[in-house]
């Protein structure tokens, strides 16, 4: 699985440390950005810069980060085959996953420690998407607004 990491200046130090642990346990790792720390930036660009990234296939998932988390998944919500959500827990990562196909994890770097971001984005990883007719059913609803 390969997974697309992007920041603004918010979420950038904690990008830089899951990056690292990922890379250390042989993920495929990608980052759409921020490459460099600007405190200016804006967080849409480099939300849109991972949704746009993952919608193209060159990533299967995203973790997009900012102060909060919120503003990255606002952003990413728009964009088209994208369903994004704020977890800073480890169930919600898992089972958005599971039952929602989630596949883009936004977290708030100005409200979780790097620890608890691990352990939530190890269960957004780990988690595959569960076939269930109720499940596909509620998809295929969400798909038929983007329609
Ligand atoms: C940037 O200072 C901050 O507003 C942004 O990272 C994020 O928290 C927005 O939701």
């Amino acid at each position: 699985m390969k997974i697309t990491f992007a920041a603004d200046h918010g979420g950038f130090e904690l990008k830089k440390t899951l990056i690292e642990w990922l890379t250390k346990q042989n993920f495929e790792v990608h980052d759409s950005g921020n490459l460099i720390y600007d405190p200016q930036d804006d967080y849409p660009d480099y939300a849109i810069a991972a949704c746009k990234n993952l919608v193209k296939g060159i990533a299967d998932r995203a973790v997009i980060i900012c102060g909060s988390g919120v503003g990255a998944c606002v952003t990413a919500n728009k964009i088209k085959g994208i369903r994004a959500s704020v977890c800073h827990d480890s169930y919600s990562a898992h089972q958005g996953v599971e039952h929602d196909a989630m596949n883009v994890l936004c977290l708030g770097a100005r409200i979780i420690g790097s620890e608890l971001a691990k352990e939530i984005v190890s269960a957004f990883i780990g988690a595959a998407f569960i076939e269930e007719d109720r499940f596909i059913r509620r998809l295929n609803k969400i798909k038929e607004l983007e329609k």
